[in-house]
């Protein structure tokens, strides 16, 4: 198998994570951030600029923002819906912004209020609107390996999207796997239909236990960025039986054991799991958040 000697953890768990529970109180948001910003994480997408009527959970988004500790090795960025969202990501001060569109077009109704080409028209002013500021701009392409209203989501649509993207000017962009319908299969499927210069990450969600596999199969095919959040929490409110994100601390320590860097320091990554589980106040299921790493002992009897 092909590994790189390292890999780059974007962490999405103030975003994908808190959207998808009851809201948390603000100083929550903010000591969640400010603990995975001490884990070695280079990458942590903070907020969302979206409609607090769609998504109360994100509705202090510049507050959560004006408040965390801001590290300079880390690239923070927020998620948004529309150039309104993108307007507001960078009014805040974020120069890295996720525009999030779908493969599928029930879902993209569904979550984002339009049709897939009405997203796709926008992307260039959005892109242009970003490079005028400095700030870039990543595509995210949700439901790429299957949709919960529409099921199998061909290749060739994603790459469509993916096309549109490169032309509109976006720096990267990212397959997101919203409801967890993606195998190995299918990434190999998807990665043989998309023809791009552009950078690419994965974004898997654990529904059905494919996400750990899944990740080794882009690894194979030389992707080297992935969205992943702590606790495993995560999850669309309008995609329904969404359910989290593979977990953080799953990736970093199977990736370690196998020799392949991320620079995060997994003891800190489970502390802030920890933490991410006091917040949400349920338990949760990621498994190396419950058994600690492989090599963690348990007394003799
Ligand atoms: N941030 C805040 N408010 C926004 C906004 C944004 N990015 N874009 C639009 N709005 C506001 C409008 O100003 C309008 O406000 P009003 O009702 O007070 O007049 C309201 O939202 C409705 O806007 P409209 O253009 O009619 O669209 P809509 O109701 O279909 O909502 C979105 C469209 C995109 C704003 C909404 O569906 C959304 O925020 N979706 C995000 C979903 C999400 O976060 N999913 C999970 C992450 S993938
Ligand atoms: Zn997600």
């Amino acid at each position: 198998m092909h590994q790189p000697d390292r890999v780059s953890l974007r962490e999405v768990a103030p975003r994908d994570g808190l959207q998808n529970e009851p809201p948390v109180p603000t100083a929550d948001k903010i000591r969640l951030i400010d603990a995975l910003s001490r884990t070695g994480l280079e990458r942590i997408e903070a907020v969302s600029f979206v409609s607090p009527k769609a998504v109360p959970q994100m509705a202090d988004a510049a507050e959560v923002w004006a408040a965390v500790e801001k590290h300079s090795g880390i690239r923070y960025s927020a998620l948004a819906p529309n150039l309104r969202g993108v307007q507001r990501a960078l009014d805040a001060g974020f120069t890295a912004v996720e525009v999030v569109v779908s493969a599928s077009e029930t879902h993209n109704r569904a979550n984002i209020g339009r049709s897939v080409d009405q997203s796709l028209a926008e992307l260039p002013d959005i892109c242009g609107l970003a490079r005028e500021q400095l700030a870039s701009i990543e595509v995210i392409i949700a439901t790429s390996f299957g949709c919960p209203f529409e099921g199998d989501i061909a290749p060739a649509q994603v790459a469509r999207i993916v096309e549109a993207a490169e032309a509109a000017g976006a720096g990267r962009v990212a397959f997101g796997d919203t409801t967890g319908m993606g195998t190995p299969r299918r990434v190999t499927e998807l990665l043989d239909a998309v023809d791009t210069a552009l950078p690419m990450l994965m974004h898997f969600h654990d529904t059905r236990g494919t996400a750990l596999a899944n990740l080794l199969t882009a690894l194979d095919r030389g992707v080297v960025e992935f969205d992943a959040s702590v606790g495993g929490i995560g999850g669309c409110p309008f995609a329904p039986g969404a359910s989290g994100n593979v977990a953080t601390e799953e990736v970093v320590h199977m990736l370690h054991d196998m020799g392949v860097e991320t620079g995060v320091d997994l003891e800190a990554l489970i502390r802030t799991a920890e933490l991410a589980q006091e917040i949400v106040g349920r338990p949760l299921e990621s498994g190396v958040l419950r058994a600690g790493p492989r090599t963690s002992l348990t007394p003799k009897p």
